[in-house]
């Protein structure tokens, strides 16, 4: 297993570089092949399709997650190499865990919402030095990786509305839809397929 975590911060001594070490060890202990990375907006990120999942992780400056990783989802092609890829998110941050949820995490989980998200959680500045946090962290990260392994081949069940508009289709397109469809449901992880997850699927698998 493959696993990459992308990271920004303006310091290179500071909580979220010790965070990202820390969860390094912890998943290279628990056997994962990890490779760190600092964000830059405007670097290629194609090599992030090498990785099984991907680690975000970033603080909060003057209530902006960190710009580089910000800029790397917006300006850059990190959205686009981050298709269909599973992720897990964490913010080093001051504010209490249900501020950041409301204000921070969303400005990242917005350029998110076709990937599937394993876990997500903010981490106060001291977390290191209280508790087992980040190991809890990763022991969800890996678990939910292997849940969502394990879900595959059970074949998602079709809503009476997407049938019926599976079936308007003309019948030659039918069975490569039909495919695809199944086959993204069953990566997104959603038991159901519904209009809303077809058009999705068309959206991701035929656009860019
Ligand atoms: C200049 C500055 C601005 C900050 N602004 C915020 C903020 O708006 N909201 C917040 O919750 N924490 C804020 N913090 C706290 C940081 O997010 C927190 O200390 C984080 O762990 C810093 O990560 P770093 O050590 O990798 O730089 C700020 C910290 C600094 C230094």
């Amino acid at each position: 297993m493959k696993a990459l975590i992308l990271y920004d911060s303006r310091s290179s001594t500071g909580s979220t570089e010790a965070i990202i070490d820390a969860i390094g060890l912890s998943l290279a202990e628990s056997g994962v092949y990890v490779e760190k990375a600092k964000c830059r907006a405007l670097a290629d990120y194609s090599f992030v399709g090498e990785f099984d999942f991907v680690i975000l992780g970033a603080p909060v400056y003057n209530f902006v997650v960190a710009s580089q990783l910000l800029g790397a989802l917006i300006f850059g092609d990190l959205k686009k190499n981050l298709k269909r890829k599973k992720v897990a998110l964490f913010l080093t941050c001051g504010s209490s865990q249900s501020t950041a949820a409301v204000l921070y995490l969303p400005q990242l989980k917005m350029h998110l919402i076709r990937n599937k998200i394993l876990v997500e959680t903010i981490f106060p500045p001291d977390v290191l030095s209280e508790g087992d946090a980040v190991e809890i962290f990763v022991e969800d990260v890996l678990h939910q990786y292997n849940k969502s392994l394990k879900s595959r081949g059970l074949s998602a069940k079709w809503t009476q509305e997407a049938q019926e508009w599976f079936q308007s289709m003309p019948s030659f397109m039918q069975g490569k839809f039909r495919t695809m469809a199944e086959e993204y449901a069953e990566e997104m992880g959603y038991k159901e397929i519904t209009l809303a997850v077809l058009e999705e699927a068309r959206d991701t698998l035929g656009g860019t």
